[in-house]
């Protein structure tokens, strides 16, 4: 499929290439959905193998963060941005975020950047100095790191899937299978472990691995085939996208799959479908992960601390309202985007009045 088809199929607004001769940045934002508003989402920088995979991640992202932020009730688009990187693992350098903050400036404000994978509290600074456009930064951005808040609201995700299954909503003596021990993955532990519950780790960098072992005293397993047959109560996906497929889906050994990461099923219309005649609970992630989104965004929209904690207490509703109304329709996916549609159809007035209602 060429970009414009790709474009109409998700119906993206706007797809933008650029590329800095300066410093060789090459980089792309895609706004899905102004309707709600502007959009935020953050800057992921990641080396793709092919160009193609690098735009069919940005379209993705970025038509995940309109359902977010609809599903969230925030007067939000969705929109997000991609760098690819010329190798693995690339140093970010200060030259590189800063022509990536001209490039966002370029969008005088509809497309507002944050932290992702691969960009850090420095990046996000950085790019602050050619941008007021960009949230989330340590020193001269808004809005601090947004993933002590994405825990927060995976765990409400979480208990809300506990009580639609009519289990007790009480983590002692359950178990959590996490992948990805980053930013919202050792948060998420933290939480679990604080509330009782055993928490086993996959983790691919060794010094995060260790971090999690020294400071939480977290259990690991050697590989993210071995975490995903886990026999636990909750799978909770905090890695990368696309970790479920219908093969993979056949192998757990969970009631429940709930997590942080962005498009945790590789086909979320087919997977979401096989999971649920697996008869495995899926927490939609968009629903599940729009803890941090809140935090930014309610930060953007001048929302009191009271507000976006109550929000982020409201990821629990939303849940149990998604879980609830799947029960009629093929699955927890299909039920979240038709939350999500239902709010954008209400327009921005009544998602005004919502966010400042809360
Ligand atoms: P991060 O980059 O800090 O953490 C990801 C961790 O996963 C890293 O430690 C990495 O080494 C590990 N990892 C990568 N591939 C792995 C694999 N195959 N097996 C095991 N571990 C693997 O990123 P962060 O901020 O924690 O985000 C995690 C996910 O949640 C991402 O998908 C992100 O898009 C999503 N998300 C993050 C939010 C936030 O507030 N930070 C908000 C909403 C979604």
């Amino acid at each position: 499929m060429n970009t414009f088809e790709q474009m109409t199929e998700r119906g993206h607004e706007r797809v933008c290439f650029h590329q800095d001769p300066e410093t060789g940045l090459r980089a792309i934002i895609a706004i899905h959905s102004t309707k709600l508003g502007n959009t935020l989402g953050g800057t992921r920088r990641w080396h793709y193998a092919t160009e193609a995979d690098a735009l069919y991640d940005v379209l993705r992202l970025s038509e995940g963060m309109t359902y977010k932020a609809a599903a969230a009730a925030l007067p939000m688009g969705g929109g997000k941005s991609v760098i690819l990187l010329p190798k693995p693992g690339h140093r970010t350098t200060e030259a590189e975020a800063l022509a990536m903050g001209r490039f966002v400036e370029t969008f005088h404000g509809a497309y507002i950047a944050a932290e992702d994978v691969g960009s850090d509290p420095q990046f996000i600074d950085w790019m602050a100095t050619q941008t007021k456009h960009v949230m989330g930064g340590e020193r001269i951005s808004t809005g601090g790191d947004p993933s002590p808040y994405t825990a927060r609201g995976t765990i409400n995700a979480m208990k809300a899937a506990l009580a639609h299954l009519g289990k007790p909503v009480d983590f002692s003596g359950l178990t959590v299978a996490i992948q990805g021990i980053g930013h919202v993955g050792f948060g998420l532990a933290q939480l679990l472990l604080e509330a009782g519950a055993k928490v086993i780790g996959a983790e691919i960098n060794d010094a995060t691995r260790q971090r999690a072992i020294v400071e939480l005293g977290l259990e690991f397993v050697d590989s993210d085939a071995a975490l995903f047959s886990t026999e636990c109560d909750i799978l909770a996906p905090c890695a990368l996208g696309g970790v479920i497929d219908a093969n993979r889906a056949r192998s757990l050994r969970c009631p429940i799959v709930a997590g942080a990461a962005n498009n945790i099923l590789d086909d979320p219309d087919e997977d979401a479908v096989i999971l649920k005649n697996l008869g495995i609970l899926y927490v939609p992630d968009f629903v599940s992960n729009a803890g941090g989104l809140i935090q930014l965004a309610g930060t953007h929209l001048g929302l009191t601390e009271a507000q976006i904690d109550q929000k982020i207490a409201d990821i629990e509703g939303t849940t149990a309202q998604v879980l609830q109304d799947a029960e009629s329709m093929p699955s927890t996916h299909a039920a979240a985007v038709a939350l999500a549609d239902q709010r954008i159809a209400a327009g921005p007035q009544t998602a005004q009045e919502q966010v400042h209602a809360g």
